[in-house]
């Protein structure tokens, strides 16, 4: 089944185009690498999936509905440079908003949203961190943070902007281990990924992209030589080292 379907949308900033003709269907319980180098327009596929910008052209619709309907369904984690680090709260705060989708207005956070608080807390080893202020945190704590608020909204579409930057290897892998759970309980992921070696490990469907859709589908099938080239152009001497090239 289709959960987002991408429509022929372009989308420019002060006129230039970054993003032209894309078309998409997503379908659920998928991981999908979203890869592509520098301004490929990675983040603002999203941000125009998710209705933060609007398009010149083209339609999206998510469960078949506008996205502005389904919103609750749907969690974003930014891009870090997008995302503003010095508002003071703590990491309790900060992953408990998680839950406010759920919320009705004035309703009281219960023991059912303080379990799933701890239980994110411990997924991503920041349990002991819950009193700290937020902005004390170094970069990868940081992003663990968001991804534990992210995991509390237990929502049914993941949209994860570069999630491994700045995290340790131990982290990423227990990352990556979570999300192919997710998926396999019928959640869809989308995330943004630079790391071409680990790409076909952590995903097993890949969406090619270069302010054109290059190739999207099975990993398998999709993320080969000629796509990748296609892709990244004159970067190619880069690929030759990940080892993905010229075997
Ligand atoms: N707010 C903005 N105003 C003007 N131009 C923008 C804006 N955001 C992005 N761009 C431009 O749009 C293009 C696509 O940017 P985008 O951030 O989507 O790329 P990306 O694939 O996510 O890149 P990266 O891998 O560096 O995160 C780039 O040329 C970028 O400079
Ligand atoms: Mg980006």
């Amino acid at each position: 089944m289709s959960t987002i379907s991408v429509k022929g949308i372009s989308v420019s900033y002060d006129r230039k185009r970054v993003l032209t003709n894309i078309f998409l269907e997503i379908e659920e319980g998928n991981i999908y690498g979203v890869i592509g180098p520098n301004g490929a327009g990675k983040s603002t596929l999203f941000k125009a999936i998710l209705g933060l910008i609007e398009p010149d052209a083209g339609e999206v619709t998510v469960f078949g509905k506008d996205i502005k309907d389904v919103r609750k369904r749907v969690v974003y984690v930014p891009q870090r440079d997008d995302v503003d680090w010095q508002f003071p709260a703590t990491v309790y705060d900060i992953v408990m908003m998680g839950r406010y989708p759920h919320k009705k207005i004035l309703e009281r956070i219960n023991e059912n949203d303080k379990e799933i608080v701890h239980q994110a807390l411990k997924d991503m080893g920041i349990d002991h961190l819950k009193e700290r202020q937020i902005g004390e945190l170094s970069g990868g704590q940081q992003q663990r943070v968001f991804i534990a608020r992210a995991l509390c909204q237990e929502a049914e579409i993941f949209f994860l902007d570069e999630p491994f930057v700045g995290v340790d290897m131990t982290t990423e892998e227990r990352i990556i281990d979570i999300l192919k759970k997710l998926a396999a309980q019928g959640k869809t992921l989308l995330v943004v990924h630079h790391d071409l070696s680990s790409a076909p490990e952590y995903f097993n469907k890949i969406i090619l992209l270069n302010q054109r859709l290059i190739a999207y589908g099975d990993t398998k099938t999709t993320f080969v030589e000629e796509n990748i080239k296609k892709a990244y152009g004159a970067q190619l001497t880069i690929l030759h080292k990940t080892g993905l090239i010229g075997k």
